[in-house]
């Protein structure tokens, strides 16, 4: 982390912070976890959309990527990564984008997900009217009722319909179960190993009929703890936030202690409201809104702090001993949520060994780059 602020005196708040040394160290953690074989890992970049951290992951072999949008898929095409897999049904405008994409960056292989018989047809329909033809990946839904197709049998029509749809090629499944935050390990499995063996059952029925299901991208954080230690056949792990880590999930998960907070938010004092009380300039543009008033960030230097209320460009906190804090006082706040709080910035201060070693610009969020 940092716990010198003096060294962002010149530096505007509020501020994201990148720290570089934690952010590989969550990385080869992550590595660590699935025996150092980078093909287990596809990791999301929807955390960080930063390519100077795909830049790290691919530095250490992790050529395999998942993202949510198009921008954040040619945010790591334009790092020259050379697998991309959108988690993220495609409709609309984005079909031809899509295609687009493909046109534009040849060095990279794309692949996306399907859920629906329909979905298949207008993949198929666009990439074959562009003369392409792109893997898709039947979406499972495994609880979170988000997208996905159910676990059941009838799923198998819809792998064979990707299969013979000219414009597709059939390359497995993936599944995203954020659903499955149960707190304790023995809990989550048996929430998981309540669908996975349907799963597993429907890849050798197909395997068997000749259509090969050769991977299965799945799982987020909270289930990566699990599926880095089941070593299936063609599977790839995808936690996203483990690259940056939170308090969020670091707080619920004990299995997460090896990481470490890989970004923070520096904020100031920019008002004292009588003896007990001040307010900082972290309004909810700045640390995410997502979760309940209260617990958006917490202050690993200040943990006194309570929560008193939150708007757009104000943290009101109550404080023993306010006093202390003189208006301009620096603080570091670590968000609750990483993922929708980077989005929130256009770069972040990457800082090692207590210096600011660069400014990392967020480019894949912006809803579109090029394509
Ligand atoms: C499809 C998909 N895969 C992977 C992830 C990463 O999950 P986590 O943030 O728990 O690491 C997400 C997060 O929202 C997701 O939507």
């Amino acid at each position: 982390m940092i716990t010198d602020l003096e060294i962002l005196a010149d530096h505007p708040s509020p501020s994201l912070l990148f720290f570089v040394d934690e952010i590989k160290h969550n990385i080869e953690t992550c590595l660590n976890w699935v025996g150092n074989d980078p093909d287990r890992l596809r990791m999301h970049v929807k955390t960080h959309k930063c390519p100077e951290v795909v830049k790290i992951q691919l530095s250490k072999g992790m050529t395999k990527h998942k993202a949510a949008t198009i921008a954040e898929a040619e945010m790591l095409a334009m790092c020259g990564t050379p697998d991309v897999f959108i988690a993220y049904p495609m409709v609309g405008p984005n079909l031809n984008r899509l295609a687009k994409l493909i046109k534009k960056y040849e060095g990279t292989k794309f692949s996306v997900s399907v859920d629906h018989p329909d979905s298949a047809t207008m993949l198929g329909a666009t990439m074959t009217k562009a003369g392409l033809s792109i893997e898709a990946l039947l979406d499972f839904d495994m609880g979170f009722k988000r997208t996905g197709f159910p676990v059941e049998d009838a799923a198998m029509d819809l792998y064979r319909k990707i299969a013979s749809t000219p414009g597709l090629k059939a390359g497995g499944f993936h599944t995203y179960d954020g659903h499955n935050q149960l707190e304790h390990h023995a809990d989550r499995l048996a929430e998981l190993e309540r669908v996975w063996g349907k799963i597993i059952e429907m890849r050798q029925n197909l395997e068997k009929s000749g259509l090969p299901v050769t991977k299965i991208i799945a799982g987020g954080t909270p289930t990566f703890i699990l599926y880095s230690k089941l070593n299936i056949p063609g599977m790839e792990c995808s936690p996203g936030t483990l690259t940056l880590h939170d308090f969020g999930y670091g707080n619920r998960y004990s299995e997460l202690k090896p990481f470490k907070y890989g970004a923070g938010l520096l904020t100031r004092v920019i008002s004292k409201q009588g003896p007990d009380r001040i307010t900082v300039d972290l309004g909810y543009k700045a640390v995410s809104g997502d979760q309940p008033p209260g617990k958006r960030c917490i202050f690993p230097y200040n943990p006194e702090f309570e929560f008193v209320g939150h708007s757009e460009e104000h943290l009101m906190l109550k404080h023993p001993d306010a006093k202390k804090f003189n208006l301009g006082d620096s603080l570091l706040a670590v968000p609750v949520h990483i993922c929708p709080t980077t989005a929130l910035h256009r770069h972040a201060f990457a800082i090692s060994q207590n210096r600011v070693v660069g400014k990392w610009e967020i480019v894949g969020r912006d809803r579109e780059i090029g394509c």
